[in-house]
């Protein structure tokens, strides 16, 4: 998608050739004489139209308007909230005709949150996904332009970002999306190299004998169900200086998640294949950085493989010895994600780093807990999680944080080992946390669950690119 920024007045919009024009038009709007505004009051009188959040009304060949066709789109007190609802409403009407240009245009006063909400939902909503089918598919609209008051500074600014984020958004849609048998963890592997292209980024990705000389017993006792080889990637960007510790993001990259030998039923188990949802993000954050630049140091930790029943699969009451030494038992094959991550986070106590930001699509309990409206959020460090609820807050990719207290930590008692990889049928996104916590005790660390949030099921099933949006503006206000 190409985006582009311009400075529009409702006057001038009406002059600007495109296919398409949408107006958003909140309650603080006063109309002027141009075509537009004429249109908006006259609409309004007569109650077709209301500046209501999601009202729209579609005209065509306006006599002073170049667009052939123009959607007005309500936008309410003009939340973010309200523009990602009324633009993504507005953007369902283009998605039968053909139109490749569009604009959208702010009637009045714009804030960077306003213009960073109407960036995303205009590529959210036009995305489409292509990879596999036999005729690729492509989107429609390529050409959008964001009509703004004044088109300088802070505005300017969330312009860059909110546009670096969504080619993030998108490249993590676009892995996540993609079937277990087209993102194997070698595929991820090459898509992290292809990543390194950009300069100051690096990428290393580790193979099985390698992964066994560092000790990651708990990770390795995973992949060993599969055919398919595991990988361990890392990723570095530098934009810092060499001596700065990096924040580490650590993804969980579970290319297909059947549960092993404890496995799952049958209905939706196609949809683990998006079990590398945050292995997708910390691609997608890559992406990003590649395109922002910004003045920070960024390591991505992937591991990468699959979760299946074989003869050489693990078994339930096995016990493993993880990087750090502690051992495993494993009560739950299912439960397999903590154990790819824990030795990880053992591996990324090797960069010094300033934190440690996991993210997995853990539990199915995160669900019960917090529907699929904002990730689970638990961290060892009260600002970090803090700084990580604002980021959400403000970039629209919201958070909420539950507790990691000794009660809960008490649960993954096992009497045949250090820990078991299971806390029972209660709090299971917390006792899978403290699983994890266990494994990051030397630096400050986050874990953000995105089991509800990395996807979305039914007729529009498909990855969102979350969290993508809040680890980006996380990132952002860090370089500052
Ligand atoms: N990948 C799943 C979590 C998941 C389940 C995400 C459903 C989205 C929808 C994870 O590996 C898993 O299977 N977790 C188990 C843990 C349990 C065995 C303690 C779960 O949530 O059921
Ligand atoms: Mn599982
Ligand atoms: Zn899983």
């Amino acid at each position: 998608m190409n985006f582009e920024l311009k400075t529009l007045s409702l006057a001038s919009a009406a002059k600007t050739s495109t296919d398409t024009l949408i107006v958003l038009i909140s309650e603080q709007f006063e109309a002027g004489k141009d075509p537009l505004s004429v249109l908006i009051s006259k609409a309004t009188q007569a109650k077709d139209f209301s500046n209501k959040t999601g009202k729209t009304l579609q005209a065509y060949g306006l006599a002073g308007v170049s667009a052939a066709k123009i959607i007005l789109v309500g936008i309410g007190e003009g939340k973010p909230s309200d523009v990602k609802t009324g633009l993504t409403g507005a953007m369902a009407t283009l998605k039968a005709a053909e139109t490749s240009k569009a604009a959208v245009v702010f009637a009045g006063s714009v804030t960077s949150a306003q213009l960073h909400a109407a960036v995303l939902a205009v590529a959210d909503s036009t995305y489409v996904y292509g990879t596999t089918h036999s005729k690729p598919k492509l989107r429609k609209l390529t050409q959008v332009t964001l009509g703004v008051q004044s088109a300088t500074g802070a505005l300017k600014e969330a312009f860059t970002s909110s546009v670096a984020m969504v080619e993030g958004i998108e490249f993590a849609k676009e892995w996540a999306n993609r079937p277990a048998n087209h993102a194997t963890p070698t595929m991820l592997g090459k898509a992290a190299q292809g990543l390194a292209k950009t300069a100051g980024i690096s990428c290393e990705v580790l193979g099985p004998k390698e992964v066994a000389k560092l000790g990651m017993g708990s990770f390795m006792s995973v992949a060993k169900g599969s055919a398919e080889p595991l990988r361990f990637i890392v990723l570095k960007y530098q934009g810092g200086a060499k001596t700065e510790a990096p924040v580490v993001l650590v993804g969980k990259g579970i290319t297909f998640d059947t549960g092993g030998i404890s496995l799952k039923p049958a209905p939706e188990m196609d949809e683990m294949k998006f079990d590398m949802g945050g292995a997708a993000s910390v691609l997608g954050v890559f992406k990003s950085l590649s395109l922002l630049k910004p003045k920070l140091n960024v390591v991505g930790l992937i591991p990468a493989c699959e979760n299946m029943p074989d003869g050489l699969a693990v078994k339930p009451g096995d016990v493993v010895t993880s990087m750090s030494g502690q051992t495993i038992e494993i009560l739950n094959t299912d439960a397999e994600g903590r154990l790819i991550l824990c030795d990880a986070l053992t591996y990324a106590g090797r960069f010094k780093p300033d934190t440690v930001i996991d993210i997995a699509t853990l539990t199915g309990a995160v669900i019960g807990a917090l529907g699929k409206v904002t990730a689970g959020l638990l961290s060892n460090d009260d600002q970090l999680a803090e700084d990580l609820l604002a980021s959400g807050t403000k970039s629209g990719d919201r958070a909420w944080r539950m507790p990691l207290w000794e009660e809960y930590d008490e649960l993954l008692k096992s009497n045949f080992a250090d820990m078991a990889n299971i806390g029972g049928p209660q709090a299971g996104t917390i006792t899978a946390a403290c699983f994890l916590a266990r494994f990051a005790k030397k630096y400050k660390w986050a874990h953000l669950d995105v089991a509800g949030t990395a996807w979305v099921s039914g007729a529009q099933k498909g990855a969102t690119g979350r969290p993508v949006p809040i680890l980006m503006e996380y990132i952002r206000s860090k370089a500052k």
